[in-house]
């Protein structure tokens, strides 16, 4: 844990503490009586939140634990897709805008109330029906960031069918595994999206996954960018099936442990894992996170969160929690950039944008751009800022809170995974008194426990690896398909905890700091990208021999892909050109998210007498960093030979 140690001292100084505004506090959802209440009586306290949600049947438990695995409200019955829509039509809340969709190009918007949802929704749920869909068939989702992504995930939940969203920037490969691994007989995407003022295609990747998926039987497609696509019979036009169906549908409540979606993600070996969600419980906590984390009143709040539906905050903070709630949400297809560099700020001067959730990564472009882009626009509305995906560093959060928050909005570090499902670690606008890059405690009702390489606490004070010591209502049910790796990645380095790969530390005040990973996943712009998976990329080049990937330190995007590779025997190539073909390689295997930043070529690797790769030494060479300890090296001049070709390539720019 070296990156881990030298962070925990630059962050040991940190006393700068900021009240929660006295407004929000006197009227917050939340005060500091929910830690009490959640203390005495956990899971009484998630009843009660799992009561703000509408079941069709009662649960007779509230907890079924029978470790790895737990059933939450067990025996109720809900429906997702209503208690997301219809309860707000029927509570007479159809007016009320549901997303304010903003496309990519100027003018091109959609305002879509929650009547508006409901007959989407249906109608999408009696195509999907039509297509044979049904309670537990699963469904493959891959679009652009428009309505009907969410139309298709709330139908999908609706007919109780789980799907799987993959992200639109992974590459064909990525889309074959997941639909093979998932098994889905249904794929729904769109011609295309926008991407900074282009149309980028998307069904070309559909087209070749399918090709290599047998099992698949229909493709829906959205029209969006109009683009001239391939067709077969599997195809079919979402506006053809879609637009004739009648507007409404009689939905069913279903089991609480009902699997609502698998969302792929990252794991130390090469293949992803699916991670599996159900219905009572992640929704429970989804939206009562939302309500309380944001301090959302639905009837004048207009919430904004960036992330893309591809990703667990895409479905836990743009369409799961906000929608339970009967938020009001502005959802954005495009990059920050697209028609200006003061897009984001014009949004949420445009549509009055109370809380504002977006990654790190973003916060760092936007300083780097200047203050004077928010400046220029009128940013009063906001209330409440949220931060997710990596640590937020104390100059970003003050930036934050400063030049967007205008000193006056409190800032939510919210730290949680795909695995949990929904936030864990926050602070709550109205009750904490935060300390810039903190995501200070646990939430009432979650549990969790920082220990040391044994396994034991280390108390109120002290640094280690974050565990959660109680299963909690979002937690992930399992693996897809592989409860052994469910067992062994979650639950077997400390055992009956859950281990979430992540170094944290309590500092003198007990306040809670996290230090990133400690695992081989690396952290790219808040996404999860394993070393494995862009090793095994590379190495499926035909002139690659071995490959080393390492996440190196990176102002922007918090970590960037380093790769050390080694080159066949007969291989001349060395150039540019040869150094942009494997980065190319990378991207169309998993997707463009994941090409290196750098790929340094080497005739050998580090390597240790016993032939493990040393990582360490590849990071500090990545970092420019003085090398460590190379007396265990099989071979010492290597990393030295590996250090300069670097050395020069960063002097060359
Ligand atoms: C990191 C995203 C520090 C962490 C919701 C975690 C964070 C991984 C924070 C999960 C935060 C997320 N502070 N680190 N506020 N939020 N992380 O599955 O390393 O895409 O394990 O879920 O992101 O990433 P995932």
């Amino acid at each position: 844990m070296t990156a881990t140690e030298s962070s925990l001292e630059a962050l040991s100084r940190e006393d700068r503490r900021f009240e929660p505004p006295a407004a929000l506090a006197a009227s917050a959802n939340v005060t500091a009586e929910a830690y009490d209440r959640a203390a005495q009586d956990r899971l009484a306290f998630w009843e009660e939140a799992a009561r703000r949600l509408t079941w069709t049947r009662d649960w007779t438990a509230p907890l079924d634990w029978q470790p790895p695995f737990a059933r939450w409200f067990v025996d109720g019955e809900l429906n997702v897709a209503v208690n997301c829509v219809d309860r707000h039509v029927e509570a007479g809340h159809g007016d009320r805008v549901a997303f304010h969709w903003v496309g990519e190009p100027e003018d091109d918007t959609r305002t879509i109330t929650y009547a508006d949802l409901l007959r989407e929704v249906s109608k999408a749920a009696n195509a999907l029906a039509e297509l044979g869909v049904g309670q537990g068939d699963v469904v493959a989702v891959y679009l652009p960031m428009v309505p009907e992504a969410v139309f298709t995930m709330l139908a999908c939940a609706r007919l109780g069918a789980p799907h799987t969203v993959v992200f639109g920037g992974f590459s064909a490969q990525a889309l074959v595994d997941r639909i093979t691994d998932a098994d889905a007989k249904v794929v729904v995407t769109a011609d295309g999206g926008y991407r900074r003022g282009a149309p980028s295609a998307l069904k070309p990747a559909v087209d070749d996954a399918v090709a290599r998926c047998p099992g698949v039987r229909s493709v829906l497609v959205v029209r969006r960018t109009g683009q001239d696509v391939a067709w077969t019979d599997r195809d079919v036009w979402w506006h053809e099936a879609v637009d004739r169906q009648p507007e409404t549908h009689e939905a069913q409540g279903f089991d609480a442990e009902n699997p609502l979606f698998l969302l792929y993600t990252s794991g130390t070996t090469g293949k992803p894992k699916g991670i599996l969600h159900t219905s009572g419980g992640y929704l429970t906590q989804a939206a009562w996170t939302h309500w309380a984390v944001f301090d959302l009143k639905p009837e004048t709040d207009v919430y904004w969160c960036t992330a893309d539906v591809g990703w667990v905050t895409g479905h836990s903070y743009l369409v799961y929690g906000p929608l339970a709630n009967g938020a009001t949400s502005v959802m954005y297809e495009g990059t920050p950039d697209a028609g200006g560099r003061d897009r984001w700020w014009r949004i949420v001067a445009e549509y009055g944008v109370t809380q504002f959730y977006t990654a790190p990564t973003a916060i760092r472009t936007f300083m780097k751009w200047g203050d004077d882009l928010p400046a220029q626009h009128d940013l009063s509305s906001l209330r409440v800022l949220g931060s997710v995906g990596e640590p937020i560093n104390p100059e970003a959060w003050m930036w934050y809170r400063r030049v967007i928050g205008g000193d006056r909005c409190p800032i939510v570090d919210t730290w949680w995974q795909t695995e949990t499902g929904a936030m864990m670690v926050s602070p709550l606008p109205g009750v904490t008194a935060t300390k810039p890059g903190s995501a200070m405690g646990p939430l009432p009702g979650i549990s969790v426990d920082v220990v040391d390489g044994d396994g034991v606490s280390v108390g109120e004070v002290g640094g280690g690896f974050l565990t959660l010591d109680e299963p909690w209502p979002s937690m992930l049910r399992g693996i897809w398909g592989d409860e052994q790796r469910y067992r062994d990645t979650y639950w077997s380095r400390f055992e009956g905890r859950y281990f979430a790969g992540d170094g944290a530390k309590w500092d003198d005040d007990h306040v809670l700091w996290l230090l990133g990973r400690v695992d081989d996943v690396m952290n790219i712009s808040g996404h999860r990208i394993s070393t494995t998976e862009v090793e095994s990329a590379l190495v499926s080049h035909p002139k690659v021999a071995e490959a080393a990937v390492v996440g190196a330190q990176d102002p922007t995007t918090g970590q960037a892909i380093v790769a050390f590779v080694t080159v066949r025997g007969t291989t001349t190539d060395e150039g540019d050109a040869f150094l942009q073909e494997l980065r190319d390689h990378v991207a169309k295997e998993i997707g463009a998210i994941a090409k290196p930043r750098q790929i340094v070529l080497s005739p050998e690797l580090p390597k240790t007498r016993s032939g493990k790769i040393m990582r360490r030494l590849l990071v500090d060479i990545a970092e420019r960093r003085p090398l460590g300890d190379v007396t265990t090296l099989a071979d010492p001049t290597v990393v030295q030979q590996i250090d300069d070709t670097m050395g020069a390539l960063a002097s060359r720019g």
